[in-house]
């Protein structure tokens, strides 16, 4: 029985798990606090993390139906992310760890999202080609076997969430966009306004997504009155993410041909992303690729990720962390 706690940036999320299954999985989002500043803010997600954890972590406990004496570990998300957001679950949770006198386990918040697709289904695995997708990174990732994997490729600026809600923003969304593109692209028109698909021809594994949110900058200050009609925004919505979602798959499935892998994964936040989940499929199946993506509840920020990749590594014999480590901001996976 695994107590798991992830506060990286602005969920407060804490998670019972055991013997593979997620028992309790609660998330406390802070989107509508950054929303009126167009993003993250670091110390108020930290304070709001504060605020909130003793609450989430009762309400994990009592939904899973167990006391804290019942634990037998204790993880938490070490890095990347925000470092006073980190720091809130971080020390709670080897504090937790302490009193309890139980182990502790500092997990890595990208390689948690690149195994949630597995979640429930770690019996069928096979080796794959994963594509983690959020606000914070994207990268590809040939995963040859359980918990062994190798880095692609990654985005050398922006990620593609970041690229979905800085478009978002310069369109008037409000934060995080992702979601809402998402939504008024479904009634847009994909091929109405054309937007550049960076590296998508690079034969590397690499992202860029600066430059696309640079253009949809420029596109709009020659273009301001598509502003003023609900179905251009729609239409350039559309345009926009099509962009995103074409390199996304383009590469992924290159990847997968070339590492000759038969499986295609992906996580993440931006995996929620209807037009992403349908291309996938239709790319995987034409290429004869099995598609595994993470479930939608798993996909965003959650503690249950970090739990039960916790669990995996203690099962497959890894040393707990010792108590005395501290939060790793910067932690790239590779
Ligand atoms: O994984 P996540 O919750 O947090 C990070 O680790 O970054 O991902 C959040 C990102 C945000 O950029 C948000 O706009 C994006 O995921 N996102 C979406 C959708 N739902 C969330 N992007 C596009 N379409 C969606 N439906
Ligand atoms: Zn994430």
């Amino acid at each position: 029985m695994i107590l798991a706690v992830e506060t990286s940036c602005d969920e407060t999320s804490v998670a019972v798990v055991r013997e593979g299954a997620i028992l309790s999985n609660v998330v406390s989002s802070q989107v509508a606090l950054h929303a009126e500043y167009g993003g993250v803010v670091p110390e108020l997600a930290a304070r709001e993390h504060l605020r909130n954890f003793p609450s989430v972590a009762r309400t994990a406990l009592a939904e899973a139906r167990i006391s804290a004496d019942e634990l037998d570990a204790v993880a938490a998300t070490q890095g990347p992310g925000l470092p006073t957001a980190l720091l809130v679950g971080f020390k709670a949770a080897q504090a937790a760890a302490y009193a309890l006198r139980k182990p502790f386990v500092g997990i890595n918040h990208h390689e948690a999202h690149l195994y949630s697709p597995w979640i429930g289904h770690f019996d069928a695995f096979v080796p794959n080609v994963s594509l983690i997708v959020s606000g914070g990174h994207t990268i590809l990732a040939l995963v040859k076997s359980e918990l062994k994997h190798q880095v692609l490729g990654s985005t050398v600026d922006d990620a593609a969430g970041e690229c979905f809600d800085k478009a978002g923003k310069l369109l008037g969304l409000v934060y995080p966009a992702g979601p809402e593109i998402d939504r008024l692209a479904e009634q847009g028109d994909p091929n109405s306004f054309d937007f550049p698909r960076p590296l998508i021809a690079d034969p590397d594994d690499d992202f860029s997504f600066s430059g696309l949110k640079t253009s949809v900058r420029y596109f709009l200050r020659d273009n301001p009155h598509l502003l003023n009609e609900p179905q251009k925004i729609r239409d350039v919505c559309a345009g926009i993410q099509a962009a995103i979602v074409d390199v996304l798959v383009t590469k992924t499935i290159r990847a997968a041909r070339r590492t000759a892998v038969n499986c295609v994964t992906a996580s993440g936040g931006v995996t929620c992303n209807r037009a992403l989940r349908r291309q996938l499929e239709n790319a995987c199946r034409k290429n004869g690729f099995t598609l595994r993506l993470a479930e939608r509840s798993l996909c965003t920020d959650n503690a249950g990720m970090i739990g039960i990749l916790a669990e995996r590594k203690l099962l497959a014999g890894n040393s707990p962390t010792p108590l005395d480590v501290e939060i790793e901001p910067g932690w790239q996976i590779s």
